[in-house]
């Protein structure tokens, strides 16, 4: 069966085309995944502009799906369902994508299945690796999360922690941006930091020990939380002496040392809590598991304490159709599809 899948929860029009495999290791196969990138439209203003977000994907939305199905060559009557996400996100994104899969389910006559977005982060492992072994622990760290996910078994996920604060992707985005460095910063930190020292710069780790007030089931210490780094980040860039700008390597070495802080403290958290759940493998995912310094230090853990670790390729680690579409079909083979009423929801919850 082939699935198409749509995303459009934050500045990317995204639509793709998987296909099922019948391997059950490797149950997906990807056959088009279409990606316009919003990312020129947004540098301009520092970040992403929700309203202008929008606007794009209306404009987008037709031509990147009928993209996505001649690359595939496939035509509407070879699809068995339609694969949207429904949140969480920005609304007025979210509702461009899921009006049009909306429209054409019923204009095709293809099951809907709304999917969660982290739900697609997550699949994203299994699109690129296979079915990982259970349970896994997963770490999905993007520019609008930091959340840490036990999957016990293929589809079930639950939260095992999450950020207080600022997401990691947002940390690096708003660092890069004091800097000077452009939006997103993720990218540009990530390259200047190899030429950095990642102990020029004294910054702190936090390390929070007690249960968050208003989520008392999740114990706390997995919990992570970016602010007070980024906030030392400005204190340093503004304690320095008036009218002086920062040399090359100056901001190299601040983008070393902030990298550090940042992939130890997602790296301790995920061992911790795969050691804590006895989990047989453990995935980064999302925008940030793009990052080079975060892939080498999973790798060198992972092989340290003999736990398979696993990544999503490049190509998947930032927003995509094509997980979108994956995580839809485990929902479709386990039968859940969605009505017309699904609406799209800007905090929607998973599990
Ligand atoms: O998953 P994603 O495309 O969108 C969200 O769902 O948020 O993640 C985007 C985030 C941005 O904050 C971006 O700066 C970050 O991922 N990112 C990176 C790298 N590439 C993208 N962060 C660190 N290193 C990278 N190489
Ligand atoms: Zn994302």
């Amino acid at each position: 069966m082939l699935i198409l899948g749509i995303e459009t929860s934050c500045d990317e029009t995204a639509a793709a085309v998987v296909e099922e495999t019948g391997n059950a290791a490797r149950p997906w196969a990807i056959r088009s995944s279409v990606i316009a990138s919003q990312v020129p439209i947004h540098r301009e203003w520092g970040g992403v502009v929700p309203e202008l977000a929008s606007r794009q994907h209306i404009r987008d939305i037709c031509g990147v799906v009928r993209q996505s199905l001649s690359d595939a060559r496939a035509t509407w009557s070879d699809l068995g369902a339609i694969a949207v996400t429904q949140g969480p996100g920005l609304v007025g994104s979210l509702l461009v994508g899921l009006s049009f899969a909306k429209s054409a389910s019923v204009a095709a006559g293809l099951p809907l299945i709304g999917v969660h977005h982290l739900a697609g982060h997550i699949e994203s492992l299994v699109l690129h690796n296979g079915e990982l072994p259970l349970p896994a622990v997963v770490l999905v760290v993007s520019g609008g999360h930091t959340s840490l996910y036990l999957v016990s078994s293929p589809g079930a996920y639950q939260l095992l922690s999450r950020t207080r604060d600022d997401a990691a992707g947002e940390a690096y985005d708003k660092v890069a941006k004091l800097l000077g460095l452009g939006y997103p910063g993720g990218p540009v930190i990530d390259r200047l930091a190899r030429a950095g020292d990642d102990r020029a710069i004294r910054l702190p780790t936090t390390r929070l020990t007690h249960s968050d007030r208003n989520a008392p089931e999740l114990k706390g210490d997995l919990d992570f939380s970016f602010s007070g780094l980024k906030t030392a980040v400005l204190r340093h860039v503004k304690g320095r002496p008036e009218g002086a700008t920062l040399s090359d390597r100056e901001i190299a070495d601040i983008c070393a040392s902030f990298q550090r802080v940042v992939v130890n403290s997602l790296i301790e958290r995920s061992f911790d809590a795969a050691r804590r759940y006895q989990a047989r493998s453990l995935g980064i995912a999302g925008g940030v598991s793009a990052n080079s310094r975060l892939r080498e230090a999973l790798k060198e853990r992972g092989d340290a304490r003999e736990l398979p670790t696993f990544v999503p390729s490049l190509q998947l680690s930032t927003d995509n159709a094509a997980m979108i579409a994956a995580a839809g079909l485990r929902k479709f083979r386990a039968g859940l599809t969605s009505s017309l009423a699904v609406n799209a929801d800007a905090v929607l919850a998973l599990s």
